[in-house]
């Protein structure tokens, strides 16, 4: 191959600029040229293609966001959508693609993979909820949002005797709450992955208060419940004043830490060599510490990424 294309898909998390840059500079050092697709599998249908040197990648490493822009494109489920795509790619004389997002992304790379063009995909969310991976690139800097947003919470509960309610994001994967809930000492947790009680979590929040507990944390992951109006129900059951904050998009902007900026310069090195070895249709990621690859196929559908049950009933032990 000689010429590759990037593109980032999906919502955006913290480390995509880095995932970009690594594969536009080791497509450089391997010789290829790189172009990159602006805003996703909507850009490459509507042939938003353009060449990528090594300074259109100077100084992102540090940003939050895609400079490429993302978009979600639901579109692209359609063949002759994904036949365009190819055409424009082909037209640019690109060989090969990486894509750089989340499951939505991943379906977009295997169909594009089944049209005989080759393409690696990069795990990159900030929910957590990619199979074939350990983390995903943006994960830990949503996580250290969520446990600075929770620090903050707790400063003006204590000081007010109050009960928190904050729903983290995560669509319907529980780890960026469950991790947050113990890095930030939330007392209590509510995770898809958990069958949930409104019932039993308010008796228990209402026992802790009439044991004499000042204040209160619950984290809760986001498309459970309407999170205002469980803090309405405690508030109404315990008699303790309660407030909800929904964290919302705030996780998914901001500077990358060093984690997500590394697991990104890794995973998207190894994407280039993956396409220059033949291979086309893989994900790379990270499983205890070392770069991976798997089938696409397989962590769409096979293979289920296990719910982190030790850190979820740490919550519970700590509490
Ligand atoms: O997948 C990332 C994510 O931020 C989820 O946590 C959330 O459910 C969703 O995207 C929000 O999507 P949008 O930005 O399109 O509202």
């Amino acid at each position: 191959i000689k010429r590759i294309g990037v593109l980032t898909s999906g919502g955006d998390a913290p480390g995509m600029n880095a995932a970009i840059r690594a594969v536009v500079r080791a497509g450089l050092h391997h010789k290829l040229e790189v172009f990159g697709i602006q805003n996703g599998y909507k850009g490459l249908f509507n042939n938003e293609i353009r060449p990528l040197d090594r300074y259109s990648v100077s100084d992102v490493i540090t940003r939050g966001g895609t400079f490429l822009g993302s978009a979600r494109f639901p579109e692209f489920k359609e063949e002759s959508v994904r036949q365009t795509a190819v055409e424009n790619l082909k037209h640019h004389g690109i060989d090969a693609l990486v894509v750089i997002g989340g499951d939505g992304s991943y379906m977009g790379a295997m169909s594009l993979t089944e049209l005989g063009f080759p393409c690696i995909g990069i795990p990159c969310t900030i929910d957590n909820d990619i199979a074939g991976t350990d983390f995903t690139i943006g994960f830990d800097t949503a996580l250290n949002v969520a446990v600075e947003a929770i620090d903050r919470l707790r400063d003006t509960c204590s000081s007010h005797n109050r009960i928190s309610v904050v729903e983290i994001m995560g669509r319907h994967c529980g780890d960026l709450t469950s991790s947050a809930a113990v890095a930030g000492g939330a007392e209590y947790v509510i995770v898809p992955e958990v069958p949930y009680d409104q019932g039993e979590l308010i008796g228990q929040i209402f026992e802790g208060v009439a044991k004499g507990k000042k204040h209160a944390i619950v984290a809760i992951c986001e498309n459970m419940c309407d999170a205002n109006r469980l803090a309405y129900d405690i508030q109404a059951a315990t008699g303790r004043d309660t407030r909800a904050t929904i964290l919302g998009h705030i996780q998914r902007g901001g500077t990358p830490t060093a984690v997500d900026r590394i697991i990104a310069s890794r995973m998207g090195a190894r994407a280039v060599e993956l396409l220059l070895e033949g291979y086309g249709g893989r994900c790379v990621g990270l499983q205890s510490n070392a770069i991976v690859h798997h089938d696409i196929i397989d962590c769409i559908k096979h293979l289920k990424r296990p719910f982190n049950e030790e850190l979820y009933q740490l919550s519970n032990v700590l509490f």
